[in-house]
């Protein structure tokens, strides 16, 4: 340990100078504990919503209505599993092995975006969760490409591109139904009407609701709060909804000159914390997948072990991974 180290005042003054200039934190620099453990949470929680995320996708994938489309949805699919590999690799460097962080999620005491806890009942939700889940990742995501802990924002520069073909693909299929029979159409409308409320939930609870995002924005994690973004995300889809010919579910909906943004509906928060704290329609479901196919892929962590046993002196932590 270096002097410097040693002196912890100098070291948070370093610090706080590097957050102040806007300069990124490494994972050798020092940083506070709180900061590490809230960028952990973070990262970690991304993670598992990328990888709880492939499911409900992942279930279309073999009745995806042309071979083009089911193309189409592997690769988006297998995109989302690249983006864990990212997020969990980011979180690692803040020193908490990749098995722990998966654990948590095994054991239920992690969590995961909202989002993935409702169903894709149709090939129209496919569309929607392209659209608007997508669409809602990329809003809250492209700031995060300023996140002041380097391994995260660079990760989310490759995510955000992905993100974006991800948004135009839900938004081709849904514009496809808007524009094919009457049934198609109003397939795509019930999809984006249950489809709504959920994405909007994505962006975290109300500011006065929210118990990280003080601290996160002032150590420059967090650039925008979640009612800034949810409304960012709003005024986007607006227009965007007007293009495919759909509604939003919203009476309350409508521009507001003086503001210059449009004003919406209040959420159902209650709704929101049920299935935040486990409550909502497919927790269970959702949570006893990814278990059964932690433990489905044991042989592939026991081979890949064993060829790294084979081929390198050292050996990584692939059976706990
Ligand atoms: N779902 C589940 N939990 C949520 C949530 C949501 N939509 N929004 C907030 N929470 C949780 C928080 O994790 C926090 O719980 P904790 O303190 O126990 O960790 C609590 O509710 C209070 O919320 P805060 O606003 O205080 O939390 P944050 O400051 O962390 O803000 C966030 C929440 C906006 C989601 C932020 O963590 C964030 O920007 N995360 C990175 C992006 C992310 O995780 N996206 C997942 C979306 S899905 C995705 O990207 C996959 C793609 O394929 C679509």
């Amino acid at each position: 340990m270096t002097d410097v180290a040693t002196d912890v005042g100098t070291e948070q003054e370093a610090f706080d100078a590097l957050i102040a200039a806007d300069q990124r934190v490494e994972p050798r620099d020092w940083m506070p504990d709180d900061y590490r453990k809230t960028l952990t949470r973070q990262i970690s929680q991304h993670a598992h919503s990328e990888i709880i995320g492939m499911q409900p996708e992942g279930n279309w994938i073999s009745r995806a209505p042309s071979l083009k489309r089911k193309a189409i949805l592997m690769a988006k699919v297998q995109d989302e599993a690249g983006h864990g590999l990212y997020l969990y690799s980011a979180a690692e460097t803040l020193g908490t092995p990749r098995h722990v962080l998966n654990e948590q999620l095994l054991n239920g005491r992690a969590k995961y975006s909202s989002i993935f806890n409702y169903p894709c009942r149709t090939w129209a939700d496919v569309g929607a969760v392209g659209w608007l889940v997508d669409g809602a990742a990329i809003a809250n995501q492209v700031p995060l490409c300023r996140c002041s802990y380097g391994p995260y924002g660079r990760a989310m520069v490759r995510v955000c591109k992905e993100e974006s073909f991800h948004q135009r693909q839900g938004w081709e299929i849904l514009y496809t139904l808007s524009h094919g029979t009457p049934e198609q159409k109003k397939m795509a409308q019930d999809a984006v009407d249950r489809m709504y409320a959920p994405a909007l939930m994505m962006f975290g609870p109300p500011d006065d609701q929210s118990s990280n995002s003080d601290k996160s924005m002032a150590w420059k994690i967090k650039r925008f709060s979640n009612d800034e973004l949810r409304q960012r995300f709003v005024d986007m889809i607006v227009p965007q909804a007007e293009a495919l010919g759909l509604t939003l579910p919203d009476p309350d909906l409508k521009w507001n000159e003086e503001r210059q943004h449009y004003d919406f509906g209040e959420l159902d928060w209650d709704e929101f914390w049920k299935v935040v704290k486990g409550g909502g329609p497919l927790n269970v479901q959702r949570l006893n997948r990814r278990i059964e196919a932690h433990r489905e892929g044991a042989w592939v962590r026991e081979a890949a072990a064993a060829y790294a046993a084979k081929h390198t002196e050292t050996v990584p932590n692939l059976i706990g991974a």
